[in-house]
């Protein structure tokens, strides 16, 4: 026999019914976590992570779907079955669905049947896993793909070599200075290392010329953006990042690329990612120029506070880099 599974809880007022049913489901390996009081039984269940649960429909103090209702708020993955007495009186199958409820006990039929039902949940909770094992592999196969063609990038090209991540680093502590939420900061981190990814598309001829641009090499390079988000979407882990990418050239007075957005017509994230951008590229060394001063940068981006970039936006970064003076002075390269 199988080591025994501990894991089934058991929301009941009959406490006679759920001790026979500890000792039928004992004989087959099966430990069983036993409440009469529903409070108490969701307590242990936010505690402690369980793979299936029993709930009498019935009870005196609160109905069973109701406790459904309340588990399934902070537990999406547990397997319920839910118990009665009297199968006329149980809640119609739209509302087992809606609650996503997978299977229904009459209490008068065997126990067997019960124990078949846990055993299917088992298995559901396992395969739940598995998939959810499996969709991790591939989302971190996507990034490691796309990690590779962003070193293929920067391999070919000194100026964004070590851009990105210096971006990324911008981005991540800019959003916490912002209270960004955490969905908002894994969008932002993802879309700041990758937004250039695009470069690999663009002919090095054009990518690599120390001279100054022609009109029509300049258009070429603006083409990176589009190119990136396409790389990217092939990957499912990128979805939210991909406006990011498509975006980091639109400016506020909709002088920019490539769609020409305007104002609020760019999105939050993608005006925070603009301004680590610029103020990355700023600070950088460029075969024409020196890298600017922090000061020197600021100011600059100030300039450009309602014209490029969004100006409140320009305000807090501008705020930010001054309070974080140190974190700054250590990050830009030529501090180094
Ligand atoms: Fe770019
Ligand atoms: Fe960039």
């Amino acid at each position: 026999m199988s080591p025994k599974k501990n894991n089934v809880l058991i929301i009941d007022d009959d406490i006679g019914l759920m001790q026979a049913m500890e000792i039928v489901l004992d004989s087959y390996g099966i430990g069983l976590s036993k409440f009469t009081e529903p409070i108490a039984a969701i307590q242990e269940l936010k505690v402690n992570k369980h793979d299936v649960l029993v709930v009498n429909y019935l009870m005196s103090m609160i109905r069973g779907d109701e406790i459904v209702k309340l588990v399934r708020e902070f537990d999406k993955e547990i397997y319920i079955i839910l118990m009665s007495a009297h199968k006329d009186l149980a809640p119609s199958i739209d509302i087992m669905r809606s609650l996503d409820i997978q299977a229904f006990f009459e209490k008068g039929a065997r126990f067997d049947d019960l124990i078949l039902l846990i055993e299917s949940g088992y298995k559901y909770v396992e395969q739940m896993n598995e998939i959810k094992q499996m969709s991790m592999t591939i989302s971190n196969f996507g990034v490691e793909i796309a990690t590779v063609l962003k070193n293929a990038v920067d391999a070919k090209d000194n100026y964004t070599k070590e851009h990105s991540d210096r971006v990324a680093i911008y981005a991540d502590k800019f959003a916490e200075y912002l209270n960004l939420n955490d969905e908002d900061r894994k969008i932002l981190s993802l879309a700041a290392n990758f937004h250039d990814i695009g470069k690999i598309g663009i002919a090095d001829a054009v990518l690599l010329k120390k001279g100054k641009l022609t009109d029509e090499e300049y258009e070429t390079i603006k083409l990176h953006p589009v190119i990136g988000e396409t790389i990217l979407a092939s990957s499912e882990t990128f979805k939210d990042a991909l406006p990011l990418v498509r975006h980091h050239h639109e400016r506020i007075d909709g002088k920019g690329y490539p769609d020409k957005l305007k104002g609020d017509e760019i999105p939050y994230l993608v005006k925070v990612i603009s301004i680590c951008d610029t103020f990355d590229a700023l600070t950088s060394r460029r075969v024409y120029r020196d890298g600017y001063t922090l000061e020197d940068a600021l100011a600059e981006i100030k300039r450009s506070a309602g014209t490029q970039l969004d100006e409140n936006l320009s305000n807090k970064f501008i705020e930010f880099a001054n309070r974080e003076n140190e974190f700054i002075l250590k990050t830009i390269p030529r501090e180094k």
